[in-house]
């Protein structure tokens, strides 16, 4: 059966999302979907493990894994395996994902001697964009499907225990779960993937800017939104709120 994941960011959407999926990923998507940045460089280390200590707290039966932000892992092994160290240890996830197929793996394998489950990511790397010059579907050319098989094959010789394949060719992404063993999760990749990941926001409806090609949005909590504060503008603007209901009278019927 698919492997079924969302992002989370927040303890009360963990707690909602928790009995659903298998999986979730507090995303360095957090630095853009919450945090307004421009691009998921925004996040930093202290960000994830705050949102990732809200998420394991709302989580009871799901793997709660944790991006490891830019310039958290990339320097060197030993300073991947610190980071991963700090995001496990003051959190309680179960695993950390890392950007990077072959000039990442190294970085991988150091992680998971530690002992630290690593999910991989390939494909469409986000923490790239400014160095790729924006989001470029990958898979288009034969280099990059070569430069994409050689990844797959390195996270997974690395010791991950799933990947990442983000906006990238449908069939490449379909050829490139049938060729290594371990799971794929794709986000704009395939539905032959092993199991599929979305951001909760773009999912919702609740994001502000752009949405993704490749989402489909199960919720229009933007409008839900938007309605409930127009609405209660216009009652305090014509006093209907507070209400009777909503006061505390002087003789005590009631608890607050
Ligand atoms: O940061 C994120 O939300 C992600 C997913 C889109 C896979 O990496």
């Amino acid at each position: 059966m698919p492997i079924v994941c969302l992002t989370a960011y927040t303890y009360p959407i963990a707690r909602m999302l928790d009995p659903h999926v298998d999986l979730l990923l507090v995303g360095d998507s957090v630095a853009m979907v919450l945090h307004g940045h421009e691009t998921t460089l925004g996040a930093s280390l202290d960000m994830m493990i705050a949102h990732g200590q809200a998420v394991t707290r709302g989580s009871a039966r799901a793997c709660v894994v944790i991006d490891m932000p830019a310039g958290s892992y990339e320097t060197s092994a030993e300073q991947a395996v610190a980071a991963a160290r700090r995001i496990v240890g003051e959190t309680g996830c179960q695993a950390v994902k890392l950007e990077g197929g072959v000039d990442m793996a190294a970085q991988v394998a150091a992680i998971v001697a530690e002992g630290i489950p690593v999910m991989g990511h390939i494909g469409l790397q986000p923490q790239s964009v400014e160095k790729d010059g924006g989001y470029k579907i990958k898979g288009r050319t034969k280099e990059n499907i070569a430069a994409l098989f050689r990844d797959a094959e390195a996270v997974e010789k690395a010791g991950a225990f799933s990947v990442v394949i983000e906006g990238t060719v449908e069939a490449i992404a379909s050829e490139l779960t049938r060729h290594v063993a371990i799971p794929t999760i794709g986000i704009g990749a395939s539905g032959d993937c092993d199991g599929q990941i979305l951001v909760i926001d773009d999912m919702i409806g609740m994001t502000v800017d752009r949405v993704p090609k490749f989402v489909k949005q199960y919720a229009d909590l933007r409008g839900v939104i938007a309605d409930a504060a127009a609405r209660y503008a216009a009652e305090v603007r014509s006093r209907a709120f507070p209400g009777p209901d909503h006061v505390f009278p002087a003789t005590r019927k009631d608890k607050a």
